[in-house]
């Protein structure tokens, strides 16, 4: 049995999503299949994947071989650029489930709005028919913008139960944070580790973990879970799998939570992947 466990978010349609989540970039191969396994192990229940990735049928290999009931996961995928397409979404989802081997996506993600493509809207209307069909249980987006989101629900009716979008104490998300709250969309934190090594060995990080006798990526994670972000860390080692989902033992105070928030800077997203520009097919 896992030893942590996890509080669950509650999305805008009724379905309950765990508040860490296991990161799945760029974990491929056997390898991959371990990792993925072993972290299934030490007890996430959220595992994210993607087309992009190139690891949907390790994912869903780990989960065979993890022994855990395919209903106590919550498996995302998602949508990359080149199949924004309504037709071209439908086929790309009913691929992702064959390589996964499952029958059903618990969350299937537009990866990215990529803009200048256009296709956003089209790519959102068929993620709200696969949902009428079973085989996704929840749409959602990743790095939208407030106007991406808008547009989406003003085509359909239907408000994406997560936004997953780069945020970490560098690029901590004010605005975007504010907008899903006023929507009623759940963030997920991608990157929540933030380019790592300035972050984790930074004296304001160090202080915290030492005050609390935790790691520092434990504490950038608490951070995140107080923030009621949930972030999805990746780690290839069992023992940072295991103490990266441990989290839920130990609290930052206010002061603690606004020294994190401090580390802001203008432009600290780690590769300037802003999605009003960024394009990934
Ligand atoms: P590793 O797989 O060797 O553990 P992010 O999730 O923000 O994208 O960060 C992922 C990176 O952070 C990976 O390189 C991963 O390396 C590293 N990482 C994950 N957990 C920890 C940890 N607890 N301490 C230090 N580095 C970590």
């Amino acid at each position: 049995m896992p030893e942590t466990t996890v509080p669950t978010h509650t999305l805008n349609d009724g379905t309950e999503l765990p508040a860490i989540g296991f990161g799945t970039y760029p974990l491929r191969g056997a390898e991959g299949v371990d990792a993925v396994e072993s972290a299934i192990r030490a007890g996430y229940r959220l595992i994210d994947t993607a087309v992009n990735y190139e690891n949907e049928a390790e994912v869903g290999e780990a989960i065979r071989r993890s022994g855990v009931d395919r209903d106590e996961l919550v498996v995302t995928s998602k949508l990359p650029g080149r199949h924004h397409g309504y037709d071209e979404a439908l086929a790309s989802i009913r691929g992702s489930l064959e390589r996964l081997g499952l029958e059903r996506l618990d969350l299937h993600l537009i990866h990215w709005p990529n803009p200048s493509v256009g296709r956003y809207r089209e790519a959102w209307r068929a993620l709200v028919t696969a949902r009428d069909e079973g085989l996704v249980r929840s749409p959602g987006v990743s790095n939208f913008t407030e106007q991406h989101l808008e547009e989406v629900v003003a085509d359909t009716g239907v408000t994406p139960v997560v936004n997953q979008v780069e945020l970490h104490p560098t690029f901590p998300q004010v605005d975007m944070r504010a907008v899903h709250a006023r929507m009623g969309v759940q963030t997920e934190s991608w990157s929540p580790l933030g380019g790592r090594d300035a972050l984790l060995g930074s004296d304001t990080v160090s202080r915290l973990a030492e005050r609390h006798g935790v790691t520092a990526a434990q504490v950038v994670l608490r951070w995140h879970v107080q923030l009621g972000s949930v972030p999805l860390p990746k780690s290839a080692t069992p023992e940072r799998q295991r103490s990266n989902l441990d989290v839920f033992g130990f609290a930052l105070d206010t002061d603690e939570m606004a020294a994190l928030t401090v580390l802001a800077q203008p432009d600290g997203r780690l590769f300037g992947g802003d999605p009003r520009t960024h394009e990934e097919m």
